[in-house]
């Protein structure tokens, strides 16, 4: 079974005055595992409502697997849904929860009965088929409605925000799950999150979202390691900022004066001329200690966190800059200690000059 593919083409939501989504354009290929990544609000479960045909869109148009969805209802598209609440039958047994759709559509005990056991073995919970769902833990459960759900034979499984009722264990279980079903099945999932972990480590392609607009689609790499705008680089992973202008152009960097320096990034792609923009570098990417260079400044070491395998550094500069620098935790690795002075630098090619309109912190949910 291979499934559908999804093109969203230029979709706008409206409820009343506000814009709940803005010309969202993307084409979700057959199979993939696509993630629409974004703050609270920021227009994920319209979108996905959208494609399940609970909500109509104001502008632009639906297609799966090619067909037009105008007018089509829920019931006849060809996607199963699974929200964060399950709304599983606590006192039915499994497989009679697995194979409930299927008993809707007139098919017989024995044959929903097989079904339903394959599709255990899919979800690797066979021989649980007559517990009570009652019986089972979260990610247990969260099988079973995976399960459910394949039971229809859906082209795409939308997927919103699954496994936010799970703890950190069990969540960060869940997504090697997930993943290996999806690849097991070659059903399409749209996957929803505002947890940018489990996008990054659960996609193919993500579309990271802001205020109902897509910001960027690419593959988890290209997403956070070639942010297009200041709103992607700050809502994925951690970042040194420092606020500047760019001074002159120089070969396929630019040169960047801030008030802690001058520093040589590459350009990002959204910049416009005279525009107010920033300059972003990775923790990873910074190093600390050894000779003053280009692209480094002297920073009095303010914080140490120590978290295992990783140590965290944090450098202000004598104008008030922060550095965040990190690095493993190895024999060789330098082991700074508050108040020493030391030199933070970065490779250009690890730093970005980002345009910074609109600029939003990470909103957490
Ligand atoms: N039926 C509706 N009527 C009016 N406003 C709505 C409706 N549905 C959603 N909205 C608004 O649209 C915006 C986007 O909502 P949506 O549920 O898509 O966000 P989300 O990205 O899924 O957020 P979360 O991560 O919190 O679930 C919100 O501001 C919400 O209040
Ligand atoms: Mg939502």
């Amino acid at each position: 079974m291979i499934g559908d593919n999804v093109a969203l083409d230029r979709i706008s939501i409206e409820f009343g005055n506000f814009q709940a989504a803005s010309d969202v354009s993307v084409d979700i290929r057959p199979g993939e595992f696509f993630s629409f990544l974004g703050p609270s609000g920021c227009g994920k479960t319209t979108i996905l409502r959208t494609i399940s045909g609970f909500q109509e869109p104001t502008r632009g148009t639906v297609e799966i697997g090619g067909r037009p969805m105008k007018g089509i209802s829920p019931n006849k598209r060809p996607t199963a849904l699974i929200f964060q609440n399950l709304a599983l039958f606590p006192l039915m047994p499994v497989w009679e929860n697995i194979a409930f759709g299927l008993r809707v559509r007139g098919m017989g005990k024995t044959e929903r009965r097989a079904r339903a056991e394959r599709l255990l073995d899919i979800v690797e919970m066979s021989g649980t088929g007559d517990k009570m769902v009652s019986q089972l833990s979260g990610g247990q459960r969260q099988r079973i409605a995976i399960a459910r759900a394949l039971a229809v034979e859906p082209k795409v499984m939308l997927l919103d925000e699954p496994l936010s009722a799970l703890d950190l264990k069990l969540r960060q279980h869940m997504r090697a799950e997930l993943r290996a079903i999806q690849e097991r099945t070659g059903v399409t999932f749209i996957y929803i999150t505002h947890d940018q972990g489990e996008a990054l480590a659960m996609s193919d392609r993500i579309g990271v979202m802001s205020r109902g607009r897509l910001q960027q689609v690419d593959s988890p790499e290209a997403i956070y390691n070639r942010p297009v705008n200041a709103f992607v680089a700050s809502f994925v992973g951690e970042n040194t900022i420092l606020d500047g202008r760019i001074a002159a152009e120089d070969g396929k960097f630019v040169r960047f004066d801030t008030t802690a320096g001058t520093f040589l990034a590459l350009p990002g792609p959204e910049l416009q001329e005279g525009a107010f923009s920033r300059l972003f570098v990775r923790p990873e990417h910074v190093r600390v200690g050894g000779e003053a260079a280009s692209n480094s400044v002297s920073a009095a070491i303010a914080k140490i966190v120590f978290e295992g395998n990783l140590i965290t550094v944090v450098g202000r500069t004598s104008h008030g800059t922060d550095l965040t620098a990190q690095f493993t935790n190895n024999s060789t690795s330098i082991r700074p200690k508050v108040g020493d002075h030391l030199n933070f630098s970065f490779d250009p090619a690890d730093a970005q000059v980002l345009a910074s309109e609109p600029v939003r912190t990470k909103e957490v949910a």
